[in-house]
């Protein structure tokens, strides 16, 4: 029996790959994608969305979400962040995420409908429950939950996040990017009573993909193949460059993660039942604290500290490939 999910993402590189794995692979079933701002505005996100349902050749439903945080944006303050690293290749700056994926522009439309009334409206309705796989900011989420939180979590079995990190931070010395985006949604997300998994840098630092794992990939006769070595490959080449991983030529693919833990949950490894707090506001803005005491609060996900390279690059290259 397949698994029924719905992706919410910030297509960028690799929800890209997520989407890509999640439609490819045969435990599930993709009802749905929902798109919220992060990587970049919603209206790449979504575009960047469709062209990859475009290429995959999926008929999936794309709801349109939110295109700012759920309150952060009132105070611009708190979008200040300490200066990263660029990489400048022949003069220009290489972004992990450029604004619209080299793929060609999707004709597709979104739904009519916003992905909140999808969330409150259409998901409640289905005949059975569905697994959400939230690899962007959690903005949809959080204002689903602060308009009717009783709807949003009436047909969802587990939800899977990609966010957060304790022992690894990416966008500010406390905090990974989709938490750091929407605080305020992530503390939401945290405390819903659907049981959670949360995916941070912890994990997928550890599960990441190699050169070898995308020469593997380049042999593959899908339409997606060559998109996704680019892809992966284009992410290993920043990685080690700016954020080297355990061994050179090596790149974390973090969105595809979550889709995999969905699937084979022993991708993850010192998976811990916490309370997970979030930072907000200050340095912390962002930060995933998950309680260490010996008489902690009381847990409300599960969260990974840890990840299985071979279990992953060999399902993401041998899903890609099927
Ligand atoms: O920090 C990694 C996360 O931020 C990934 O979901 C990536 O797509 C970006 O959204
Ligand atoms: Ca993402």
């Amino acid at each position: 029996m397949k698994r029924k999910v719905i992706l919410d993402v910030d297509t960028g590189s690799d929800d890209a790959i997520a989407i890509l794995s999640a439609l490819a692979a045969p435990e599930l079933d993709v009802v749905a994608i929902c798109t919220v701002a992060g990587n970049k505005p919603i209206e790449m996100t979504t575009e960047n969305t469709l062209r990859v349902l475009d290429l995959f050749g999926a008929d999936v439903p794309v709801y349109r979400g939110c295109k700012e945080p759920l309150a952060k944006g009132l105070q611009p303050s708190r979008w200040e962040c300490s200066p990263r690293k660029t990489l400048i290749v022949d003069g220009k700056e290489v972004q992990i995420h450029e604004d619209y994926l080299p793929l060609p522009e999707s004709r597709r439309q979104t739904e009519p409908m916003s992905a909140i009334d999808f969330y409150l409206k259409i998901v409640p309705a289905f005949a059975e429950p569905v697994t959400l796989i939230a690899v962007g900011p959690l903005t949809n989420l959080g204002v689903a939950l602060t308009v009717d939180s009783e709807a949003f979590c009436s047909n969802l079995e587990e939800i899977f996040i990609m966010g957060g990190g304790v022992r690894m931070t990416n966008y500010s010395p406390s905090a990974e990017f989709n938490i750091w985006y929407d605080p305020e949604a992530a503390q939401k997300v945290a405390d819903c009573p659907v049981p959670s998994v949360w995916v941070p840098l912890d994990a997928t630092h550890e599960a990441y993909v190699t050169s070898a794992n995308v020469a593997r990939l380049r042999e593959g006769t899908r339409p997606w193949c060559a998109f996704a070595a680019d892809t992966i490959d284009q992410r290993i080449f920043i990685h080690d460059a700016l954020q080297p991983l355990a061994e050179p030529h090596a790149g974390s693919v973090h969105d595809a993660v979550a889709v995999c833990a969905a699937i084979h949950p022993d991708v993850l490894s010192d998976c811990q039942e916490r309370n997970l707090s979030i930072g907000i506001g200050g340095a912390a803005e962002g930060q995933t604290i998950i309680d260490p005491r010996i008489y902690p609060l009381e847990p409300n996900c599960r969260f990974a500290l840890g990840g299985n390279r071979e279990r992953f690059s060999q399902w993401l290259i041998d899903t890609l490939l099927a």
